[in-house]
């Protein structure tokens, strides 16, 4: 009907195979390659279309610019005085700078072999990544308020479209896995979630400044101490708290094992240490590593601890150094006691030779469930964080259980976190005291002053 379909007969596009089936859309900027299986399954696979290997030239010029990176600093003293002129600076600076940024990742996108690139999910994240390229490529200067409203609805419009990437990836390389050396894979995988965090930090960063600035000149602007998304005196403690509060509230997968109360009967987390310490950080960011570390302190706790009434406490100690704010969650959950997992960093890999759990089809099969959803994973610890709270604020009853799906176990939590640890100059470490139980060791920048990190 819409489509022209050919049939590939020679070897003149290399990407395909002879008496493969393509199609190609009205405008010939995207092709399908519709497999054999089609007879069988009706599977049609989208993959990266000839097209676009051979219409680089755009691509070419820009991924052969260097990114500016920025610094949390630079991210707040700029947004801190906010008018007309700054917000249409700051649009021209996210206009300008994230077509370069994902033509870097395009890039080497181009550069894996094929038959990684035409996994599925990675298929559908390179659609996504030059689609978006072309319409910031050619999104005009920004020179109004109101033109800068249409860009903010154009961006969150991105930022939606693109909220399911990171399932999306961590199972297309999951499924690459058997073609790629460790090494490349991780490294690979470690580029394009930096990046992808860096350009979603930039895009809603500048819509929360634009929201704050069309507030300030509404004369609503409440007080607080965000600038953009940076909360320029974040509470450490305060973050674990809601994390925990909200975790120990929603079943885990585990529960069933301990009968219908389940869900009340969790290990203290007690917060000590510079609890009252407060630094500038990107509040999401903090907030999905300590959530996923909790979870996973949670969960080893009740399985190490079958039959026990009293759990052993999680402990969290937070500590204000010179240029680290250092966090250790210390659990009595067993440590890492899986003989496949040479060393705890292997928990981070993509690659099954590091961690054979990456192909295990019940974490292939959640992945493909995660992905189809319209939901992005931060979005979704995020917004659980934000009913939480309303909860708390609406109810006395905080505490009690919700009866929604368990946590998803999707094996990303981890690798997610080391990668929001990592972007501003920050580590995470993992220490397993094998048959006791982990520390976790999430330390971030307590300045501000690093820039965003190279792979941006
Ligand atoms: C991403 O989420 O991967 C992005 O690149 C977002 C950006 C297009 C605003």
């Amino acid at each position: 009907k819409d489509e022209d379909i050919y049939v590939v007969g020679d070897e003149d596009i290399p990407a395909f195979r002879k008496n493969d089936w393509i199609g190609v859309d009205r405008d010939r900027r995207s092709a399908f390659l519709i497999l054999g299986a089609l007879r069988q399954e009706g599977l049609v696979h989208t993959i990266p279309s000839s097209a676009h290997f051979y219409d680089n030239r755009q691509l070419e010029l820009y991924a052969a610019k260097e990114t500016r990176r920025l610094t949390l600093r630079q991210l707040v003293y700029f947004g801190r005085s906010m008018n007309e002129d700054r917000i249409i600076k700051s649009a021209n600076y996210v206009r300008t700078e994230l077509p370069v940024r994902i033509a870097h990742r395009l890039r080497e996108m181009q550069t894996l072999p094929y038959v990684v690139v035409t996994q599925e999910g990675l298929a559908k994240v390179y659609e996504l990544y030059w689609s978006a390229f072309e319409k910031f490529r050619r999104y005009p200067q920004i020179n109004t308020l109101a033109e800068n409203q249409a860009f903010c609805t154009f961006l969150r419009g991105l930022l939606h479209e693109h909220a399911t990437v990171i399932p999306n990836l961590s199972l297309g390389l999951s499924l690459s896995s058997p073609y790629l050396a460790p090494d490349r894979l991780d490294s690979f995988m470690r580029r394009m979630l930096v990046s992808r965090i860096s350009r979603r930090v930039l895009a809603e960063h500048h819509i929360a400044l634009s929201r704050d600035l069309q507030a300030k000149r509404d004369g609503n602007k409440s007080p607080s101490h965000n600038v953009g998304i940076i909360d320029t005196a974040l509470n450490v403690k305060d973050s674990i708290d809601l994390c925990t509060t909200h975790l120990r509230r929603r079943p885990f997968d585990v529960d069933n094992d301990r009968g219908a109360n389940a869900t009340a009967d969790w290990p203290e987390v007690i917060v000590d240490g510079h609890v009252d310490i407060k630094f500038p950080y990107i509040k999401e960011h903090l907030e999905y590593i300590i959530f996923e570390l909790v979870k996973n302190s949670l969960r080893a706790t009740r399985i190490h601890h079958p039959a026990a009434r009293m759990l052993p406490p999680i402990r969290a100690t937070v500590v204000s150094g010179e240029n680290l704010v250092s966090i250790r969650i210390s659990d009595q959950g067993g440590g890492l006691l899986n003989p496949q997992i040479k060393s705890p960093s292997d928990l981070f890999s993509f690659s099954h030779i590091r961690n054979a759990a990456r192909l295990e089809d019940s974490r292939l099969g959640a992945l493909r469930t995660v992905s189809s959803r319209e939901q992005g994973l931060e979005a979704t610890v995020h917004e659980q964080l934000a009913t939480c709270n309303q909860i708390a604020k609406d109810s006395e009853e905080s505490d009690a259980p919700d009866r929604s799906a368990p946590h998803s176990r999707i094996g990303i939590g981890l690798p997610m976190s080391n990668i929001f640890a990592t972007y501003l100059g920050g580590s995470l470490e993992l220490v397993s005291m094998d048959g006791y139980g982990t520390d976790m060791y999430p330390r971030l920048p307590r300045l501000g002053t690093n820039l965003e990190g190279i792979e941006v």
